[in-house]
Parts: structure tokens; C-alpha cells; sequence
């Protein structure tokens, strides 16, 4: 998009109302600069259904929920291989917990780096989830088949950290650790469908929901 274009759309969205005074400003300032703030049709940045004020904004509001998501997901994995009584997975579940945690401290790192602050809190919906997977009456077949509905096909699952990631043009570092952490998010997900189809092929239509 030559500069010309961007600076006509970025007036035609402060004109229009769609964007602030302040924002018009920012983004004359990165245009000036020769920084390229938007990745679409006006100004900011496009990601996950909202526009942005920047690249970086996106990258900090969704780093900080995957921090939170994450260190979640950590304690939730942890508690369940405490709990696990099925030999041939219990190890797996832990390096999951691991992998879950270390995602967590790299993206509250990368957060700490680019000056953003640690807002996203755990969710209901996640606590409940850590309950759930820790809860030692609950069979594992049962949590397997509950994770998967959960989080759906394991390359629909990942889609939206690929896509974000592949629209991310000034912080490679980010955009790389992004690119890392979609891969172990599809290998720890392939792995668990593995195992529920392993471990349930006989009784998929018993089991019951996880979360009534
Ligand atoms: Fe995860």
C-alpha cells in the first residue's frame, strides 16, 4: 500500500468518525516516520475481529491473555497428571503442563519487553476447566473426550495464533515466538485426539459433558 493511499484512508476514518483525533495523530506520526501501522483497508491494525491502535497493541493485549490462558492451562495439565491413573498417558500430561507453564513466562517476558503491563486475569471458565481436569473422580477417557470437544480440530485450534502471527510485520521476535508456540499448541493437541481415540474407541456416546 503506497504511503499516498494510507494517508487518504486514515483521513477518510478520522472524517468518517471511525477514528479519534488522537489516533489520526499517532498514526500521521508513523506515517511521517515511514512506519507502516496498518495491515488492511484504514488505519490501525486488524486483528481478531478489532481494530487497533497498532501492531504492537495487538501483540500486547493478545500476549498478555496468553500469558493468563497459559499459565492456566500449566496448573490445569499439573493438576491432572497428580491425578492421572492411566499409566501410558501421565507422562505426556506433564509435559504438557510444562509446555503450557513456559509459554506463559516467555510471553510475560516478551510482555515485560515491549513495556506492556500484565492485565488479563484467569477466567471462570478456566478455573472451572483446572477443577475439572483436576478432579480425581473424574476418568480420564472422560477429560480426554471433554478436552477435545473443548478445543475443537487441532489445526482449527491453532488458527487464529497463525493467522495473527502471519499478519505481524514489525516485531519479528514476537512474531517468530508466535510461530513456536502455535506448533507446540497443535503437537500437544494432536496428541491428546491420539489418546482420546486410543483410550475411548469403544465408549465414545457414555461420556458425560465436563461441565454441567
Ligand atoms: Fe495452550
Amino acid at each position: 500500500m503506497s504511503r499516498d493511499f494510507e494517508f487518504k484512508q486514515l483521513l477518510r476514518a478520522y472524517r468518517g468518525g471511525i477514528i479519534s483525533e488522537a489516533t489520526f495523530e499517532s498514526e500521521m506520526r508513523a506515517l511521517e516516520n515511514g512506519k507502516a501501522m496498518t495491515n488492511g483497508n484504514g488505519a490501525g491494525f486488524h486483528a481478531f475481529g478489532r481494530t487497533y491502535r497498532s501492531e504492537r497493541d495487538a501483540i500486547v493485549s493478545f500476549i498478555d491473555k496468553v500469558r493468563a490462558g497459559e499459565a492456566n492451562g500449566g496448573e490445569a495439565f499439573s493438576r491432572w497428571a497428580e491425578v492421572c491413573t492411566t499409566d501410558c498417558i501421565r507422562s505426556g500430561i506433564r509435559m504438557i503442563a510444562e509446555r503450557e507453564a513456559y509459554h506463559s513466562r516467555i510471553f510475560a517476558k516478551r510482555l515485560e519487553e515491549l513495556g506492556g503491563e500484565c492485565r488479563a486475569q484467569n477466567t471462570e471458565d478456566g478455573r472451572k476447566f483446572t477443577e475439572y481436569l483436576g478432579n480425581p473422580s473424574i476418568p480420564d477417557t472422560e477429560k480426554l473426550l471433554s478436552f477435545t470437544k473443548r478445543v475443537g480440530k487441532p489445526e482449527d485450534a491453532i488458527k487464529p495464533i497463525c493467522d495473527f502471527q502471519a499478519s505481524l510485520k514489525e516485531d519479528l521476535g514476537t512474531k517468530e515466538a508466535l510461530r513456536l508456540f502455535a506448533e507446540d499448541e497443535l503437537s500437544s493437541t494432536k496428541w491428546l485426539w491420539d489418546a482420546c481415540a486410543a483410550l475411548n474407541a469403544p465408549k465414545q456416546e457414555s461420556a458425560q459433558p465436563m461441565m454441567n
